[in-house]
């Protein structure tokens, strides 16, 4: 039977996720996965007890839409200890199932067809896909090697009147880039001036290095009512599968986005919304730790890349590398991983799934490393042979 009347168009311009796809060739080559982010190591143990007890405890129905009162709550105090920002659970706080269904929920409340999104290149590929879902085009301003900076001029001429919105992730997948003050100003400024909406993804705020710190655009002047601010559990505390993040916006705009989520997804397990909330209870120490435990996994993974020959861009926050493969010979990308996989058995990700041109990212690949010590030394070994 010919299919293509039941392929709609929206879903038509994307492709399925390179990175999910390595996952699975990476498990039939018995290779290390080192492409899709997620930990290999326990979540903390207080967070698991809390959702086994708020299961016990039978919260098992439906949370409200909008999130369990207690994680909303959590939440709010969080953003006042760290950020000094003030979100009312009530009106300006949606959780839901992670960032991604936040970031997406959030483009289809504020953008139309015929908007224009701002995403930064190279991109978490989740990105470009979400806008065209939401009928908005997305419009690529190139990051540039080594420091993964903008050009200001170049930025400034991906605003139009179309701009509805600029999305922003920092600390950044995949480069590990972490947008300093002076470049948050710049695109602050511009969202003023375009009255564009920052829809942030801050999934990666507590895994920092060398001393960077990961300031919220919600905090600069003027800012906080043009933010729509996304984040997770997902990274922060170890628990990529149980599907918790929120959204943080004014008033209005959440309104949008409930609707959106309400029709979704109802909402996220309701047991693990109240696991969240004993998470996000946890001290500062908690934070300063995951960063130095990461640091650590960190330089294990740059040591044996650049004993290996990469050419590796020393991230600063997130857990990601980047490594320039020019020098290998070994074919494009794409090659070089599949070789990387089932020769090396150890996976990375093509960096042409970071790019709107394929082959800008032809000459680069992505390791992760939210894994264990072992994992990472047994990496290092088979990166030894290459
Ligand atoms: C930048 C970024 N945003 C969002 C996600 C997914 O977040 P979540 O698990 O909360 O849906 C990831 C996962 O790798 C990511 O790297």
């Amino acid at each position: 039977m010919d299919t293509t009347r039941f392929r709609s168009r929206r879903t038509a311009n994307f492709t399925e996720s390179v990175i999910r796809e390595m996952t699975r060739l990476a498990l039939q080559h018995k290779a290390i996965n080192l492409a899709q982010g997620f930990p290999d190591f326990a979540a903390p143990d207080e967070i698991k007890t809390a959702a086994q007890q708020a299961i016990a405890a039978d919260l098992n129905q439906y949370a409200i839409t909008w999130g369990a009162p207690p994680l909303r709550q959590a939440i709010a105090r969080k953003y006042r200890d760290w950020y000094k920002l003030d979100y009312d659970p009530e009106a300006e706080i949606t959780v839901c199932c992670g960032a991604t269904e936040g970031m997406i929920a959030s483009l289809l409340a504020v953008a139309d067809p015929g908007d224009e999104v701002i995403v930064f290149e190279p991109f978490y590929e989740n990105y470009r896909p979400d806008a065209l879902l939401a009928g908005a085009e997305s419009r690529v301003v190139r990051l540039r090697a080594p420091d993964w900076t903008f050009d200001p001029v170049e930025l400034r001429r991906a605003f139009s009147p179309r701009t509805k919105a600029i999305i922003l992730n920092s600390p950044n997948n995949p480069t590990g880039k972490v947008f300093s003050a002076g470049e948050l100003g710049q695109i602050a400024e511009l969202c003023r001036e375009f009255n564009v909406l920052a829809v942030t993804d801050e999934i990666y705020e507590h895994i920092l290095y060398d001393g960077a710190a990961h300031i919220p655009i919600a905090t600069l002047e003027g800012m906080r009512e043009r933010t729509v601010l996304v984040n997770s559990m997902s990274k922060t505390f170890s628990v990529t599968g149980w599907r918790v993040g929120w959204v943080l916006a004014p008033p209005d705009i959440t309104s949008s986005i409930r609707k959106v989520h309400d029709f979704l997804t109802v909402g996220a397990a309701a047991p693990l919304q109240y696991a969240g909330a004993t998470a996000l209870k946890a001290g500062r120490e908690y934070y300063e730790h995951l960063s130095r435990d990461y640091a650590v996994r960190r330089d294990i993974l740059l040591g044996a890349l650049e004993r290996a020959g990469f050419r590796c861009f020393r991230p600063r926050g997130a857990y990601y590398i980047m490594c320039d493969i020019s020098d290998f010979g070994l074919g494009d990308d794409i090659a070089f991983t599949r070789h990387m996989i089932e020769r090396v058995g150890v996976a990375p990700v093509p960096g042409s799934s970071f790019f709107a041109d394929p082959a800008d990212g032809a000459h680069i690949v992505r390791f992760c490393f939210p894994k264990r010590i072992e994992t990472l030394q047994a990496a290092a070994e088979r990166l030894a042979k290459l």
